[in-house]
């Protein structure tokens, strides 16, 4: 697993923006070969929408030959509720870019029949031919995407019911009302994001300090569902400095080495080629 370390959560979402441009820029889609990206939602990948949406009104990327799936959605709220992940993605993204309505997956939290549906949606990933890319975000229990603590590390996508937890951080999108804040979610399992070919996690601030500390510095554990990626191949998480807050100095220091390290080995991801992409 790859830990980056940046100053700040504006610092974070733009190297990712960055990241994202060069992956698909280097996997040069086309017709017969679509990029297949999954896709987070939540405060923090926020500014990473804004720099993407930016680059491509600048010119920089186009998201045409861009398949998306994204993590999760609420159970039984309406398309177009301002707290759906589906008005969320279409207001912070996918209205703004170039990508096909017909190429953007997202869980129907209010299909008849919601078993079914997401046994559809991992058939698609699977005929698409696999998530190039996964993005995710955790949750200050260490969920990804609505995996919450005791999910099968092998999951697959379902129905899932939130902890208390969750339901109490999400409260703040719906005006602070708990009781607002739908119990069940669609959400693809622990199991899906690790097929992914990459996976990108991006955490920031110090509400999930404790749960980096516990993905990185811990075992795997089914209470921590994020844990379960340091048994994944190709891992990066990236993070601000409030997030490393609960790890050890001397883990700190030694992924901030091993990234230097790494950077002047690897062209794609050097401080002077990120700096070279101007969004
Ligand atoms: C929800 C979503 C997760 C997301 C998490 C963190 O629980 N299901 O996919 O990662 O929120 O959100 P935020 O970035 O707002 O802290």
């Amino acid at each position: 697993m790859k830990l980056i370390i940046r100053d700040n959560s504006n610092d974070v979402t733009e190297w990712a923006a960055k990241y994202v441009i060069k992956r698909i820029k280097e996997y040069n889609p086309g017709p017969d070969n679509y990029f297949v990206l999954g896709l987070p939602t939540g405060g923090t990948p926020l500014g990473m929408y804004k720099n993407l949406v930016r680059a491509y009104k600048n010119g920089k990327i186009s998201f045409k030959y861009v398949k998306t799936f994204n993590m999760d959605e609420y159970v039984g709220i309406a398309e177009e509720h301002p707290e759906s992940y589906h008005r969320y993605m279409f207001d912070n993204f996918f209205k703004h870019i170039d990508i096909d309505p017909n190429n953007v997956h997202i869980l129907n939290g209010n299909a008849t029949d919601l078993k079914k549906e997401c046994e559809e949606y991992e058939r698609k990933i699977t005929e698409s031919g696999g998530i190039e890319l996964f993005i995710g975000g955790i949750g200050p229990d260490g969920h990804i995407a609505f995996n919450e603590p005791g999910s099968s590390l092998v999951s697959r996508t379902r129905v899932k019911t939130l902890a208390q937890d969750t339901i109490l951080a999400n409260a703040r999108f719906f005006d602070g009302n708990v009781d607002a804040v739908p119990k069940q979610a669609l959400t693809v399992g622990v199991g899906t994001v690790m097929d992914a070919r990459e996976v990108f996690i991006l955490i920031t601030g110090a509400s999930k300090a404790y749960a980096l500390y516990k993905a990185l510095e811990e075992g795997v554990s089914h209470m921590w569902t994020v844990s379960a990626f340091q048994q994944h191949g190709n891992t990066m998480i990236i993070c601000d400095e409030d997030a490393t807050l609960e790890l050890r100095v001397r883990t700190v220091k030694y992924f901030k080495d091993m990234w230097s390290v790494h950077e002047k080995l690897n062209e794609l991801v050097s401080e002077q080629a990120m700096r070279k992409l101007v969004l």
